[in-house]
């Protein structure tokens, strides 16, 4: 519709109906059936409510979304379409690895074309929004949402939040789009020492500094919605705070788009200690400029009443109102309100031959080697293979929030390697459960999910025997061990961050049998692997790799593709040096180089300072050497069309082609305020063929050199600086040059 007949209709809402727009319910309020009772009534909302509602939370399947909108449209009185919003995360039936593994690819172009495969199976099935990309970065290991963010650095997540909203947005092409909204505005992925939903607190520079940036560019690529976070942002909820939703988002980044609440966040204010009751909640969030309510009556039940006080003004709702309908109007709901959605074209779309292979290229780019005593690439039908673990024959290897999976499609590891091993070559077998005690996995544990039944003590005796009975008679034993699939993502947060323990006895078991070892590896997180890693002969990290995981598994492990991922979190030796990343802040008094002596400077008594396997790291069968660092000029100027060329020669020097990622960081080594000993400021894929060398040239100019300064102005100072490039932030070539006034 156009705009003018937008603003006819909007002008034609009684206040209760605007009011209606700003609340999400779950699609328990719409069925027709007594189950419809239980979740309205739960919920403390009217049936008017229920005809006025703008929105639907995670209620997808093209049938159900016709449904629900014929049986919607035909008592809401203006005929305003519902919206359909769903956690659409890194797949839809077709999963691609987690966006810890996504992010170890290096390759956010890569990424953004495969979201826009997820955003037609989506659409195909009734959604319209989806909550995601998820921008939090992540520097604590205990955190079990890491799985879902592509990793520690800004830059690095700033193009990967910029790359997932365009592929999902699509440039609106009809039938292959969804409106993205980024989340969890903001800081989320910082809470103290771990702790799900737990305080967020942190100096108003490094918020600004690195926290903020990867938000900032799914904001600039156009993503239509925001979600608050749980957390608080300097002692005040994010979605009670308006200097972040209104003076930041709105105002300083112009977004005009809708926000929405995380889950009863607005509810949540009370438990937070800043509302004393449903009504100052709802004036506090949508003084804010919070638009959507999801999932609490607080909107729905008291801002009517708040109006009526003169307490907050209707202008307030008139704004929120009709931001979400612009939002159905953009997405066309008013001419079509099933989005296109069908039965038909799903089943034409969903998990085809196309989006299964897209998804293994990117499974085979996620997954990052972290050691190799010479012993992949395995050799097919040449050594004898014992697959043994709880992940060896489980499709759980699509992570948690993989909720819409087509299992039909999806692949294990044994399944995988039947397929390319001749009988004699292959065995296999569990070996050992995940967990000795499934209980701490809370209610979700309770889902029966495809592969966490709990053997029987009697199957534990079989399992275990035949275990090392096959590992006994094989000539390598790959392990698919790892985390329990619910041991990460949301509410997933842990102190011991080692492999669980049965699965780490059976495993030091097996070596003791004087074996090889491969350990593959499933987690949402880093891990701490110190207690392990000797034991093992090589390790791949496959995250949660996704539908075609198994496919590519194989794929890796028999050399018919080169590993390529490189770590974007820093994996630690021990939980306790959590958080952990590599752009520590300068110390006065550093582990190296300190004045003093011995024991008084920055360091554990008990461990390294550093990550046991660093950001930015990954081995490949390919072997690169970096030389010859080379700058055009060894000093830049503040003006705008001055730059130094940064190159590097890149030689491989074995007989395998392969990719590299080749990475550029920076330090200043004087500024106004302390600064991070190595900042990552850019990096380049390049394909080496056997023994080909390459020069790789990046360019620094002095944008790159800002940072917010001792009076909170975002500018570079004139000074020196140190430039390092090489294949990980932990081995670098260095370089200095100067910035001149
Ligand atoms: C809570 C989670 O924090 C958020 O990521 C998700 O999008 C919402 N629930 C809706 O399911």
């Amino acid at each position: 519709m156009t705009e003018q007949q937008l603003l006819d209709l909007f002008h034609q809402m009684t206040l209760e109906e605007k009011i209606g727009q700003l609340v999400q319910l779950d699609g328990g309020c719409f069925g027709t059936d007594a189950m419809a009772v239980g979740p309205r009534e739960k919920l403390g909302v009217t049936e008017e409510t229920v005809r006025n509602c703008g929105s639907v939370l995670n209620v997808l399947g093209a049938e159900k979304v016709h449904e629900i909108q014929d049986h919607f449209l035909a008592e809401n009185r203006l005929k305003i379409p519902l919206l359909f919003m769903a956690d659409v995360i890194y797949g839809y039936q077709t999963v691609f690895p987690i966006p810890l593994g996504l992010g170890s690819t290096w390759n956010p172009k890569l990424i953004r074309e495969d979201y826009k495969l997820i955003a037609e199976e989506a659409c195909s099935d009734g959604d319209m929004v989806t909550f995601s990309p998820p921008a939090d970065l992540i520097r604590d290991a205990r955190w079990g949402r890491c799985l879902e963010m592509p990793g520690e650095d800004p830059v690095l997540i700033s193009h990967f939040s910029k790359a997932m909203v365009e592929g999902f947005q699509n440039t609106w092409e009809k039938g292959k789009s969804v409106a993205s909204c980024l989340k969890h505005f903001a800081g989320y992925g910082a809470p103290e020492a771990g702790r799900e939903y737990n305080t967020v607190d942190m100096s108003k520079r490094r918020f600004l500094q690195d926290f903020l940036p990867g938000y900032k560019s799914a904001v600039d690529a156009g993503c239509e919605l925001v979600m608050t976070s749980f957390n608080t942002v300097d002692e005040i909820p994010a979605t009670a705070n308006k200097w972040l939703m209104d003076d930041i988002l709105r105002k300083e980044w112009g977004f005009n788009g809708v926000i929405i609440t995380d889950y009863a966040a607005i509810s949540e204010l009370k438990a937070h200690g800043v509302a004393a009751d449903d009504a100052e909640a709802a004036k506090l969030a949508i003084n804010a400029t919070v638009d959507i309510d999801m999932k609490t009556s607080c909107y729905a039940n008291n801002l009517a009443d708040l109006v009526a006080r003169h307490e907050i003004d209707e202008a307030q709702i008139d704004a929120a109102c009709y931001r979400i309908l612009t939002l159905k109007n953009k997405l066309g709901l008013f001419e079509d309100p099933y989005y296109g959605c069908s039965v038909e074209k799903r089943d034409s779309v969903i998990c085809s031959p196309e989006k299964i292979s897209a998804a293994r290229k990117t499974a085979n780019r996620s997954m990052v080697l972290l050691k190799n005593d010479d012993i992949l690439p395995l050799k097919r039908n040449k050594q004898k293979i014992a697959l043994i673990g709880p992940y060896a024959d489980s499709l759980d290897i699509v992570g948690m929030w993989a909720v819409h999976a087509d299992h039909k499609h999806s692949i294990t590891i044994k399944q995988a390697m039947e397929n390319v091993l001749d009988n004699e070559y292959f065995t296999f077998t569990k070996g050992c459960d995940f967990l000795d005690d499934y209980s701490s996995l809370g209610e979700f544990g309770f889902i029966p999910t495809i592969a966490n039944g709990k053997f029987t003590p009697e199957q534990s005796v079989i399992e275990h025997e035949n275990a090392l009975t096959l590992a006994k008679e094989a000539d390598v034993v790959v392990l698919a061990m790892g985390e329990h699939m619910l041991q990460s993502g949301e509410s997933g947060s842990r102190t011991d961050i080692t492999l669980p323990e049965p699965q780490k006895q059976l495993l030091h078991e097996i070596k003791a049998l004087g074996k090889k070892i491969v350990l593959v590896l499933f987690n949402g997180r880093p891990l701490a692997l110190t207690d392990i890693i000797e034991d093992c002969d090589a390790v791949l990290e496959a995250w949660f790799p996704g539908t075609a995981g198994g496919l590519s598994i194989c794929d890796c492990l028999f050399g018919d593709y080169n590993p390529s991922g490189r770590l974007t979190v820093s994996f630690p030796y021990h939980v306790g040096q959590e958080p952990l990343y590599y752009s520590q802040f300068a110390t006065g008094r550093p582990a190296n180089g300190s004045t003093h002596s011995g024991r008084f400077v920055s360091r554990y008594l008990d461990c390294p300072n550093e990550a046991l396997f660093p950001f930015g790291y990954g081995l490949s069968y390919h072997k690169a050497e970096y030389s010859n660092l080379t700058l055009s000029q060894t000093k830049i100027s503040k003006s705008a069309d001055d730059s130094i060329q940064v190159s590097i020669t890149v030689t491989n020097t074995s007989g395998t082609s392969g990719t590299e990622t080749v990475q550029l960081y920076l330090r200043d080594l004087v500024g106004s305020v302390v600064r991070p000993i190595l900042e990552l400021k850019d990096f380049k894929q390049i394909y080496l063929g056997a023994h080909e060398t390459q020069k790789v040239t990046f360019t620094i100019t002095e944008e790159m050199l800002r940072f917010y300064t001792k009076d909170y102005t975002y500018q570079s100072e004139p000074g020196n600086f140190k430039v390092f490039v090489g294949p990980n932030s932990a081995e670098l070539l260095e370089a200095d040059f100067s910035l001149t006034i």
